[in-house]
């Protein structure tokens, strides 16, 4: 009998699967009411005795082994269970793109089309003093001009603030460089302005600033309808309007034929067939003795243009807030543009 409750006890150890119904069937053979165990216990009514402790022990070893067996098999099944098998040779998923921001766009077109004309990228300090953006741009202290850009001071007497344009930053050039120079200054400025969907109190530029001999209107017109056309296509028309600007001698502000209809007029251009896009003009001589360049040898021009505005333009966005709000939905629709 010994024999036979260690060939029932290999068997369990050797059994193995993960077959619900296998496993089941295991356990009716071992432990089921017409099952080996009860087998077994029927015939040990007949063991003499003195055998009894040895071969009940035996038994009991059985029955634990079985239950064990019966009770692991089952716990491995339900784990596995919902686990899929995976399938090694499917495709993977296409890896989803981002995309860049708009102004991104936008501030990687204009300053490519203007580093093909020879201009150089400037850029200067975010919190800027006095000097660098009012004073040596002739903005006089106390002058009512500087009202026209609502600045964000951080402390008052010497006058430290937030930049209000990145004029400040060519500022920075002209003090170091002795002409010719031709650069462009993008970056991020900071006005006092109530946020809505046509102002913001952060946003961002792109100056321009050539100094040499003989430079002109001419050249400053020619180099800004380039760059018109270049950006918003070859058919593009350009207008300049007078306009002030402490800092340039005459001042215009310049319109380019409306994106949209081309100069027919739209809803866009309010029926005029014009968008403003930058303010420019000649540098003012003060300036450039401001900044220690010979005003008798060399003249200038300046212009300054807002990136919300150039892509707006490019690419239809009616509210500037949603440059700010990390809205998915806007800026997923940018993805073509990479
Ligand atoms: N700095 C001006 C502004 O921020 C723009 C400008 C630059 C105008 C150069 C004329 C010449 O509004």
């Amino acid at each position: 009998m010994i024999d036979k409750i260690n060939k029932y006890l290999n068997d369990i150890d050797n059994f193995q699967s993960n077959d619900p119904e296998e496993i089941e069937a295991f356990r009716i053979k071992y432990l089921g009411k017409k099952g080996l165990l009860n087998d077994i216990l029927r015939e040990f009514k007949n063991v003499p005795n003195e055998e009894k402790p040895q071969i009940g022990k035996k038994i009991n070893e059985l029955k634990t082994k079985a239950q064990e067996k019966v009770n692991a098999l089952k716990s491995s099944v339900k784990s596995s269970a919902g686990k899929k098998i995976q399938d090694v040779t499917r495709p993977s998923y296409p890896l989803e793109h981002g995309s860049l921001h708009p102004i991104t766009l936008a501030r990687k077109d204009i300053i490519e089309i203007f580093t093909r004309l020879g201009f150089t990228i400037s850029e200067g300090p975010e919190i800027e003093d006095d000097w660098h953006n009012f004073s040596a741009l002739n903005f006089p202290d106390e002058h009512p001009a500087r009202d026209m850009q609502d600045t964000f001071f951080i402390q008052r007497d010497p006058d430290v603030l937030l930049r209000t344009h990145t004029s400040s930053a060519q500022v920075r050039v002209m003090e170091k460089t002795e002409p010719p120079i031709r650069t462009i200054s993008p970056g991020r400025v900071f006005r006092n302005e109530a946020i809505s969907a046509r102002a913001h109190c952060i946003f961002h530029q792109v100056e321009g600033l050539y100094i040499d001999e003989n430079v002109s209107f001419a050249d400053l017109k020619q180099t800004l309808l380039y760059f018109a056309k270049e950006m918003f296509g070859k058919k593009t028309e350009i207008r300049f309007r007078p306009s002030f600007f402490p800092f340039t001698e005459p001042s215009a502000e310049m319109d380019v034929s409306c994106t949209l209809c081309g100069g027919e007029g739209c809803k866009i251009c309010k029926y005029t067939g014009f968008l403003e896009i930058l303010g420019c003009g000649m540098v003012d001589p003060n300036v450039l003795e401001s900044s220690g360049i010979d005003s008798t040898k060399y003249t200038g021009f300046a212009f300054g243009m807002g990136i919300e505005r150039i892509a707006q333009l490019k690419f239809n966005v009616n509210d500037l807030r949603l440059y700010f709000e990390n809205d998915m939905r806007f800026l997923e629709q940018f993805k073509s543009k990479l």
